[in-house]
């Protein structure tokens, strides 16, 4: 049986999510609360796993663990890398890589991990083909495209910053989660897919245009992540 773990960082990316969940129950773990019910049907655990690379990866591991998922989604925000990504578009997960992860010194490329075979996570590419459907369907005049999330434990808003994760990794989208919940995802052998939508440009203007459109940017996502879980 198919149950789908939901995670968003912040209480923003899952506050909608939560409130449209029939007959959850609540398991309190590693200061996280894991919800459990169904949404449109679906059976779900939907979860704030709180900011950052470590968070995010305890989370997996516990939904993997004590839940079971079969499946994993990542909702949320994120800074566009691509000029083809404007504010309140969509980024949907090609595969993902750690930006920060550094053994460079060691002859190893940036973001490798070392002693793994994949470092750039790939997303399952049904679940990505089928957010790609469900927000055309329930976001039409929103803007979405697949590609690279890139992450870091570092909220991106410097130019030269921006332009490193363009030039070295290639990525579409910078933000904090995505890779770990790849890794985690990709090590527990469960398909996942990452949703963001954008809300700044990860330049100098990010620190004003984030608080501004974060909200509607977490909105788009929660309503295609609902349309989505019925799907797969
Ligand atoms: N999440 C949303 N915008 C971001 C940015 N610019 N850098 C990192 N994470 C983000």
């Amino acid at each position: 049986m198919k149950k789908i773990g939901i995670i968003g960082a912040m209480e923003l990316e899952v506050e909608e999510l939560k409130s449209r969940l029939d007959g959850a129950k609540v398991t309190k773990k590693a200061g996280m609360d894991f919800y459990e019910g169904t949404l449109g049907g679906a059976p779900v655990v939907v979860v704030r796993c709180g900011i950052g690379k470590v968070n995010a990866a305890l989370c997996v591991q516990i939904l993997a663990d004590l839940f079971q998922v079969t499946h994993v989604i990542n909702t949320g925000v994120a800074g566009s890398l691509n000029a083809k990504l404007d504010i309140g578009d969509i980024l949907i997960s090609k595969d993902a890589v750690h930006h920060d992860m550094d053994v460079t010194p060691l002859g190893y490329a940036p973001g490798i991990v070392p002693q793994l075979e994949e470092s750039y996570f790939k997303a399952d590419k049904r679940l990505a083909e089928l957010a790609l459907e469900s927000c055309r369907k329930v976001n039409p005049d929103v803007h979405a495209l697949m590609g690279r999330v890139v992450s870091g434990d570092q909220f991106i808003a410097k130019k030269e910053v921006k332009e490193r994760l363009i030039s070295i990794f290639h990525g579409d989208c910078a933000e904090m989660e995505g890779a770990s919940i790849a890794h985690g995802s990709y090590l527990n052998g469960i398909p996942f897919v990452i949703i963001r939508a954008i809300s700044d440009k990860a330049d100098d203007s990010a620190e004003m245009d984030y608080p501004t459109f974060e909200k509607a940017a977490a909105a788009h996502c929660a309503r295609l992540v609902a349309d989505l879980v019925t799907a797969i």
